[in-house]
């Protein structure tokens, strides 16, 4: 398996164009489960999740083809209804076939995602509303069934904003006999996204984006190409490798409306970023300041964020509270960034950072995505070199990192595990 080795110590500097985003791609083509015919996708990301979805399509009887960053699919011979096990263990997102097979199929069998590296992630709001919606679940031998002849529609009222969650009713109310509500919705712009798909669809959804998003069952839908929008999570990696390094790094293809809650953080460090000409410019280089972050749903600070932030606090001025409240082991990351002499104390669901003048590079390894991003920021700025093994999870969410940061100046690249 390959590894990362960064030496640290440049300052970053030109443009990146942002990819894809990973999570309003997954469903995305989750949703052409939903009617025959064949969909095109473009600005997809070239991903091993998007590979995931791919082979799970083609699982179920569709023929999926993806190259130069466009994927074609056609649902014309969907006809299985299983999500296995195999598939599901490698991506939880699989879960999002769910919704749009009882759908279609009137059936569904999916295997239920275990907890992974930064939390149990239970699917209970997902089943909860299809029940609410009319359909019978039941769990066995580590698989949900959901059946259903006609699913109806409802009023659903989530305890947490979920995203996928609220994805998968979204997908299944689009054909259901009647009117769904749901209360409480996540509001993230990839929520947006996959309404604005159905739509095009011929569904009838209003008000995705906010809370209360309102969805009028549809007889039938047709296929439509889309374009992926840009990928916030990753334009907010590259946001904070420029405050990092004291560079100056412009992002195109990313939405600074997305990014909001990044940018203002990142204003408050201590970093300059500028949203006009159709692009995000930061510049760091004028001292990181300390600030404290808690991350919250959309349109809070992104969980999908704070391992990469925690890094920059850890060069920071002075002393930083860093609260997690999505996810109940998202601090995976911590220990890897102690090898590398930073000063972190968690205590519970708070990370107390006090800055320090260096980080020192190190072997490291990381067990999730974006802990794996916050090392190689990490690797960016630390004296002499880092190495990050197990980077497949860096595989599943970022295209090209090496190269892309290569681009701006850093000295990195990918070379066979020693
Ligand atoms: N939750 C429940 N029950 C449910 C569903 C969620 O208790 O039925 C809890 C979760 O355990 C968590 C909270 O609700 O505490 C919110 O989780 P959510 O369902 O919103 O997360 P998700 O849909 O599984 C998506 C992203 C994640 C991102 C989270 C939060 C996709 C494919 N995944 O996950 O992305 O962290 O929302 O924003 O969209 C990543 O890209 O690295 C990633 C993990």
């Amino acid at each position: 398996m390959d590894e990362i080795v960064i030496r640290g110590g440049r300052t970053l500097r030109g443009e990146v164009a942002v990819s894809g985003a990973k999570n309003a791609a997954l469903p995305m083509i989750a949703a052409t489960i939903l009617t025959g015919g064949e969909f095109v996708f473009h600005n997809v990301p070239d991903l091993k999740d998007i590979e995931t979805i791919c082979h799970l399509l083609a699982d179920l009887g569709a023929k999926a083809e993806f190259s130069d960053n466009t994927a074609i699919i056609d649902t014309t011979g969907l006809g299985r209804h299983e999500a296995s096990y195999d598939l599901v263990r490698k991506m939880r997102a699989s879960v999002l076939v769910l919704g749009p097979l009882v759908a279609r199929l009137k059936r569904a069998r999916v295997s239920l995602p275990g907890g992974c590296a930064i939390g149990a992630r239970p699917i209970n709001m997902h089943l909860q509303g299809l029940e609410k919606l009319g359909a019978t679940i039941t769990l066995e031998h580590g698989y949900v069934e959901a059946s259903a002849d006609k699913l109806k529609g409802g009023e659903i009222f989530f305890d947490i904003p979920t995203v996928t969650g609220t994805e998968n009713i979204m997908m299944a109310a689009v054909l259901a006999e009647g009117t769904t509500i749901i209360r409480n919705a996540a509001r993230e712009p990839e929520i947006i996204a996959l309404a604005d798909m159905l739509n095009s669809m011929g569904a009838d959804i209003h008000d995705a984006g906010t809370t209360v998003i309102t969805i009028r069952g549809v007889n039938a839908l047709r296929p439509v190409s889309a374009r992926i929008i840009g990928d916030r999570i990753e334009a907010g990696t590259y946001m904070v490798a420029a405050a990092l390094t004291g560079g100056r790094i412009r992002l195109t293809g990313a939405d600074p409306s997305h990014l909001k809650p990044v940018i203002h953080k990142l204003r408050e460090a201590g970093a300059a970023v500028d949203t006009g000409d159709g692009g995000i410019t930061v510049e760091g280089g004028g001292g990181i300041k300390s600030v404290d972050v808690k991350t919250l749903p959309y349109p809070g600070f992104p969980t999908d964020m704070q391992a990469q932030f925690m890094v920059l606090m850890s060069v920071a001025g002075g002393l930083s509270v860093i609260s997690e409240s999505i996810f109940e082991n998202r601090f995976i990351h911590v220990s890897e960034l102690l090898r590398m002499g930073a000063d972190i104390t968690i205590s519970g669901s708070h990370a107390l950072v006090k800055g320090v003048s260096k980080l020192s590079g190190a072997p490291v390894m990381a067990t999730d995505l974006r802990a794996s991003a916050s090392l190689v920021l990490a690797g960016l700025v630390a004296e002499n070199t880092t190495r990050i093994s197990r980077i497949y999870h860096l595989d599943r969410g970022y295209e090209a990192i090496e190269k892309k940061f290569a681009s701006l100046g850093a000295a990195i690249e990918r070379v066979p595990a020693e």
